[in-house]
């Protein structure tokens, strides 16, 4: 590959207490706006412990963003103004483009041990579609294929193209891509990116080397807490990982194996006005979404 994107920076995800009470961990949120555009939050729920998320998100709005929620562990309830309601179990997702507003509510329950174990992304839409007719898609476990390559590296496909085949999440504005990559002991994964697109990955479990050229001075501090680079650049889980622009990026596995999801998705460039789980463009836009809430005319679907 003639250019192998470099990691810009590295962040352990951070405790953050979201919804009704629910503990989770934030990969990225408010506070890193541009950096990840078109990208704005990522949540982590992984815990054993039903008080950590029982509370769930009762019923609240989104107006401006898609919000994409990916369980592996236990499940989560949901309910919309729309009059959808169903059950995101292990392996499925739900990715929803709230567009011009959506009154939902998302309750997670832990699987027979208890357990939970999600994401939750949230991808930006830019001004032309901000205001888009809210948009839903429930996508089975059977519907996301899952490519076995060689050497026991598997990768399920949730949106974008692998090896020519596509996932199943078409259409997305922002052309997202969401892979959910699996590597044993030791095995690489090379993979195209386009040029000029945000890529992140976010380490779920195990751990791996993201940049073979382990070069300590690609890691940025600004008053946040990164990682400390390991003299060899080993990643473990929990962490995100920013890359900077190129057309590919490289991970190799370490001891335990690595297990990542890899996002892509092509930046909106423009401004961000965001007040909790509403993301506009000018605080206006944002102060009438607030408003219409309040007197109830928040939904403009039928
Ligand atoms: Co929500």
């Amino acid at each position: 590959m003639a250019n192998l994107r470099r990691i810009k920076k590295v962040r352990k995800s951070m405790p953050t207490i979201e919804g009704a009470g629910v503990h989770l961990r934030r990969a990225f949120g408010f506070q890193h706006v541009p950096e990840l555009d078109p990208f704005l939050l990522l949540d982590d729920f992984h815990s054993e412990k039903p008080e950590d998320y029982i509370m769930g998100f009762p019923w609240h709005p989104h107006r401006g963003i898609e919000t994409i929620t990916y369980v592996l562990q236990g499940e989560v309830r949901h309910e919309d103004s729309m009059g959808n309601k169903g059950v995101i179990r292990p392996g499925e997702l739900q990715w929803m483009t709230a567009g011009n507003g959506i009154i939902h509510q998302e309750m997670p329950q832990g699987d027979e041990n208890g357990t939970l174990w999600g994401f939750q992304l949230w991808a930006n839409l830019p001004a032309s579609h901000k205001m888009m007719n809210p948009r839903y898609r429930e996508i089975k476990s059977n519907q996301v294929p899952e490519l076995f390559m060689e050497k026991g590296m598997k990768v399920r496909i949730i949106c974008g193209e692998l090896n020519g085949i596509e996932g199943p999440v078409q259409e997305i504005v922002t052309d997202p891509e969401y892979l959910d990559v699996t590597l044993p002991v030791g095995e690489t994964f090379s993979h195209i990116t386009i040029p000029g697109y945000t890529v992140f990955a976010y380490v779920i479990d195990g751990s791996g080397n993201f940049d073979r050229e382990k070069d300590p001075c690609a890691f940025e501090v600004e008053g946040e807490r990164y990682l400390d680079p390991a003299e060899d650049c080993v990643i473990d889980k929990e962490t995100l990982v920013l890359y900077g622009d190129g057309d590919s990026i490289e991970v190799t596995a370490g001891e335990r194996g690595v297990r990542f999801l890899l996002v892509s998705g092509k930046p909106i460039g423009e401004p961000v006005a965001w007040y909790g789980p509403i993301v506009m463009n000018t605080q206006e836009e944002l102060k009438t979404a607030f408003e219409e809430y309040r007197k109830g005319t928040f939904i403009k679907h039928p």
